[in-house]
């Protein structure tokens, strides 16, 4: 049984993860109950008449204030962000959005003593002398991205209001997130969602990072999962706040490739690594999520093979209902 919660803002509603929780969530808590908002206006008829959306710039403290008090909101699942890609070009902006957004998100919930904060970290935080094989829940955190360094300072931003306000914030450490719902927001692991758009569009894909690059990634489906396991899971169990690594598949990009290719022989691509690379460079190649399956039961359930037979035919039906499919 779901636990019921007042009313929950979802910020960064339109993006690749929050187009799909928003739907998640109004399914578990009822339409109403779940406020989706963006700084994007473009949301699709599906989310406006789920339920509440609402033009919101997490940047602005009152106007976030005011969304709360109106929707006498409880629960903040707070995504919006800017990824590692833009944040690289745009470091600033990244800064901006990540650091004073989540800070405002913080303060708006200690000041209204709110049920819980949901706030998603990266495996951005880890660096190139982290180890990269089976990366350990607390390792060294010494990224060399803009992404990465506002991850870490969130992370412990988080801590923080939990253990100073006894705020109650709870987050993962996802790793790279396919989907077929919402493309990605321009992060390094977006190869691999891409990848499937170009295979089914023009049979051929250019990869911005190289055939050997191996990269943590996982389903959307899962992803939801545990987000909302972590959410509704009993807070006395969890030895950790903000995050708990999260593991679920690791694959090349050559890997990905060949699991396309064994359903599509036809398939090609060309590998011209670009700046993602030195970000992909200094990730983890696999992540140890022990912490996380003991303590909230977290179980991934998609393999590779199950993760593109479902791609590819969820794609498909999408890309042939908007008429683009090649
Ligand atoms: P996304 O880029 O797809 O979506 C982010 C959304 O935030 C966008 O719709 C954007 O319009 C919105 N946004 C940007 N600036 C804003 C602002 N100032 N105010 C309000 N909205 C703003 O990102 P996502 O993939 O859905 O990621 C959500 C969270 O999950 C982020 O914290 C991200 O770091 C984390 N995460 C994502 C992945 C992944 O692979 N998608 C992996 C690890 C962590
Ligand atoms: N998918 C995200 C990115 O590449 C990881 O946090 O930015």
């Amino acid at each position: 049984m779901a636990e019921r919660t007042e009313r929950v803002l979802v910020t960064g509603a339109l993006g690749q993860i929050g187009s799909e929780l928003v739907q998640s969530l109004r399914a578990r808590y009822g339409g109403d109950h779940v406020v989706a908002s963006d700084m994007r206006t473009d949301a699709s008829p599906e989310i406006c008449e789920g339920g509440p959306c609402e033009k919101l710039d997490v940047t602005d403290g009152k106007m976030l204030a005011e969304i709360c008090d109106r929707y006498k909101v409880d629960t903040i699942y707070h995504l919006a962000a800017i990824l590692s890609g833009v944040g690289e070009q745009k470091p600033d902006l990244a800064f901006d959005v990540n650091m004073n957004g989540l800070k405002n998100v913080l303060d708006v919930a200690r000041e209204r003593k709110m049920h819980r904060v949901m706030v998603p970290s990266s495996i951005a935080v880890f660096g190139p002398t982290t180890p990269r094989d089976n990366t350990p829940q607390e390792t060294l955190l010494r990224p060399t991205s803009m992404y990465g360094v506002t991850k870490v300072a969130g992370e412990l931003l988080c801590d923080y209001y939990w253990q100073k306000y006894g705020l109650d914030v709870r987050g993962v450490r996802y790793p790279g997130l396919i989907s077929y719902k919402t493309q990605p927001g321009g992060g390094t692991t977006d190869y691999a969602v891409a990848i499937y758009y170009d295979a089914i569009q023009h049979g051929k894909y250019t990869c911005f990072v190289s055939e050997d690059t191996v990269l943590p990634m996982m389903y959307m489906p899962d992803a939801l999962r545990a987000l909302i396991e972590l959410a509704e899971a009993p807070g006395e169990k969890l030895r950790y706040r903000n995050a708990y690594n999260l593991a679920a598949l690791s694959f090349s990009a050559g890997e990905l490739a060949a699991s396309i290719k064994k359903r599509m022989p036809e398939f090609e691509v060309v590998y011209e690594p670009d700046f993602h690379q030195a970000i992909a460079d200094s990730w983890p190649k696999s992540i140890d999520d022990s912490d996380a399956r003991a303590d909230w039961n977290w179980s991934p359930e998609y393999d590779l093979d199950r993760m593109t037979d479902d791609m590819l035919a969820e794609l498909r039906k999408q890309l042939q209902r908007v008429g683009v499919e090649d």
